[in-house]
């Protein structure tokens, strides 16, 4: 495919926050500074830890034109190949304290359930994961890699973290959840200070402030951690759009009606991590005054991205990203091809951007096929 072609790409929608304020001291008392420097100071001693590479979009830059834009590589994260190993594994390790004969449990659509496992497994420590009956039979045998049960619940997402609760309360397994709610937040807290160590690790990485980030969202707790992080170690504060697939668009909604909004979700995005209906409490409090903008993007454009990323068309070399990783693109390009937007969001020749690569190949059979398709 020619680069020439995404000169007509589009995002399905887009929302300016009129409640915009992004105060540090607000979003540090949400997700308090203490846990961000334990996760660091945890997570980095872990057996393998190294930062994950921050590479330059040059090759996109020649067409969009703006100063950096910079691409942070999270297929690379330990060997889980998404930015969930810093939450779960993390959590595991605060919550067992030590303990040798507790029972890990969780619900997930993949990469969560995966880093629970694998924090569990690291620890000693039996783990029970449930699963939707939409979760593809590879990500589940990527979780067993990890020593894990894995308990298929029919229905959706919401059904199986019922089951997972009703099982956990009966058993008096420790349930490892990344959604916070009214009632449950420390555990959620310590996944979205995980996260954060991007933020600490791009501090270090380049001597550039940066100016946007793009920042994927299903729930929001990837989010609401990196604007954590922002808030803790970024000198200057970048403007923060919040990116979703146009069919799971729960922060947008909620952002736009001033008040957590529950949607229904008519078909599932490719993007499958972040196809959810529904916000997380805390990254609900900290995404609608600290985002900027909200925006939407199809599923129609990810294997090309998909695609354009491993066969070099972005950057000087190969990336491996997977569905996930490419809605910041995709809304990056489709903004800078609306001059009024980008002029609103002030994208111009000075600009830093940010975008965050959340995963690589972690199912590696769907990987194939939008690998193949973006090819064509
Ligand atoms: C693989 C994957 N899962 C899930 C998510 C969503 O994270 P959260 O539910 O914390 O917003 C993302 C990124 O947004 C992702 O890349």
């Amino acid at each position: 495919m020619k680069l020439s072609n995404i000169s007509r790409w589009k995002y399905s929608n887009l929302f300016i926050n009129s409640s915009y304020n992004f105060n540090r001291k607000r979003i540090l008392k949400l997700i308090p500074s203490n846990l961000l420097l334990n996760s660091n100071k945890t997570i980095s001693k872990w057996k393998n830890y190294k930062k994950t590479p921050l590479i330059n979009l040059e090759k996109l830059n020649q067409i969009l034109r703006l100063n950096k834009i910079f691409y942070k590589d999270e297929s690379k994260r330990f060997h889980l190949k998404s930015f969930k190993a810093l939450g779960g594994a993390y959590a595991v390790e605060k919550i067992s304290k030590g303990k040798k004969n507790i029972v890990i449990s969780s619900a997930t659509a993949g990469n969560h359930g995966r880093s629970v496992a694998w924090g569990a497994q690291r620890l000693g420590l039996k783990c029970k994961i449930f699963v939707s009956q939409h979760v593809s039979e590879t990500r589940v045998k990527e979780i067993e890699k990890f020593g894990a049960d894995v308990i298929r619940v029919s229905g959706n997402y919401e059904n199986s973290i019922s089951e997972c609760k009703k099982l956990s309360k009966k058993n008096n397994w420790v349930i490892v959840q990344d959604v916070s709610t009214k009632n449950y937040n420390y555990v959620p807290l310590l996944t979205m200070a995980g996260y954060s160590i991007m933020i600490k690790e791009i501090s270090k990485q380049t001597t550039h402030y940066i100016t946007h980030i793009f920042l994927q969202a299903g729930v929001g707790g990837m989010a609401a951690g990196v604007v954590a992080g922002v808030a803790k170690y970024f000198k200057r504060i970048p403007k923060i759009i919040i990116v979703e697939p146009d069919g799971a668009d729960c922060v947008l909604q909620s952002i736009k009606n001033k008040q957590l909004k529950k949607i229904i979700i008519k078909k599932e995005s490719i993007m499958g991590g972040m196809s959810c209906n529904e916000m997380s409490l805390i990254p609900w409090h900290v995404l609608k005054k600290a985002s900027d903008c909200c925006v939407t993007v199809s599923d129609s454009k990810v294997s090309k991205t998909v695609a354009m990323l491993k066969d070099k068309k972005l950057s000087k070399t190969s990336i491996i990203g997977g569905e996930c990783a490419t809605p910041g693109i995709i809304s990056l390009i489709s903004i800078c091809n609306n001059t009024k937007t980008k002029k609103l969001l002030d994208l111009n020749e000075k600009s830093n951007v940010l975008i965050i690569g959340c995963e690589g190949n972690a199912d590696v059979k769907l990987y194939k096929q939008l690998l193949f398709k973006g090819r064509k």
